[in-house]
């Protein structure tokens, strides 16, 4: 079986994240991938995370499409009354319509390989260490006048560690809920799961947003269940491919593209997208 993973296309930052898209669709079909995974933050806005949904639709893919969002694309801004938990529902509508299995809903087994996915959030259990930042610091989520955008569009109407808590259940969940049909299980989350995977610079702000990658119980989850092989992610912006013990850990992002890529857009669609055989 053959895997591939993509993830932060954030398609309505700049307009080569939109140009991109019809390169990595002939990279995936170029591929010939059995599964496909795009590991969340598509776009911030519901129209342009739909459009991109569809492009890959409409390109009559035959591989199976699996899809977990990320913070960028649960940032309720539509209206001020819809929630990141409403938006997860109309994003998981969208994947249905456009053929993509919305993994946050159940797991997915192919030919006895498990695939589980949740968004995952933070608790802070990720926070750098040397620092003496306050829980109530860390649940402002600003420092040095810059500001982590999830305070103004995440509307999850509960603290971020009963968000981290609650989404690392689910994925321990369906974890058990397919444990004794399969052979392996692939766990696909949008934020990171091991602090190993993150890089502290010793400089703030940035390591007081590090904060905000990921949980310390996400990979703990992985860990803790030998059934699992393969940790995939997005969310940090940065190519990883490492073993944590038993998991290798694979994040594939496009990340923002404020410069042209040196190499093209084609060519750094086709290196972007990772892809590995079981
Ligand atoms: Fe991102
Ligand atoms: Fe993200």
């Amino acid at each position: 079986m053959k895997i591939g993973l993509i993830s932060d296309l954030h398609t309505d930052v700049t307009p080569r994240n939109k140009e991109i898209v019809p390169h990595l669709i002939n990279a995936v079909r170029a591929a010939e991938l059995d599964v496909f995974v795009i590991a969340g933050d598509l776009a911030w806005h519901l129209t342009e995370l739909a459009e991109t949904l569809n492009a890959f639709h409409l390109a009559g893919l035959t591989c199976e499409k699996l899809f977990v969002p990320g913070n960028h694309d649960i940032w309720a801004m539509e209206t001020a009354a819809v929630t990141s938990r409403q938006k997860c529902r109309i994003i998981s509508n969208l994947c249905q319509e456009c053929g993509f299995h919305p993994l946050i809903d159940e797991p997915l087994v192919k030919k006895k390989v498990g695939f589980c996915g949740t968004i995952g959030w933070y608790d802070y259990t990720l926070a750098p260490k040397g620092y003496h930042f306050s829980e109530a610091q860390y649940a402002d989520k600003q420092l040095m006048g810059a500001v982590w955008r999830d305070k103004r569009y995440a509307k999850w109407m509960e603290p971020d560690a009963a968000v981290a808590h609650r989404f690392e259940a689910e994925l321990g969940e369906q974890i058990n809920a397919i444990r004794d049909k399969v052979s392996r299980i692939i766990v696909v989350t949008h934020h990171v799961p091991f602090r190993e995977c993150l890089h502290y610079h010793g400089k703030l702000p940035w390591d007081f947003f590090r904060a905000f990658m990921g949980s310390k119980g996400l990979g703990a989850r992985c860990l803790s269940e030998p059934l699992v092989t393969h940790a995939l992610f997005g969310h940090t912006h940065r190519h990883i491919d490492r073993q944590i013990h038993s998991v290798r850990a694979i994040c594939a992002p496009i990340g923002y593209l404020h410069e042209k890529p040196a190499a093209g857009l084609k060519a750094y669609a086709e290196q972007s997208l990772v892809c590995f055989s079981l």
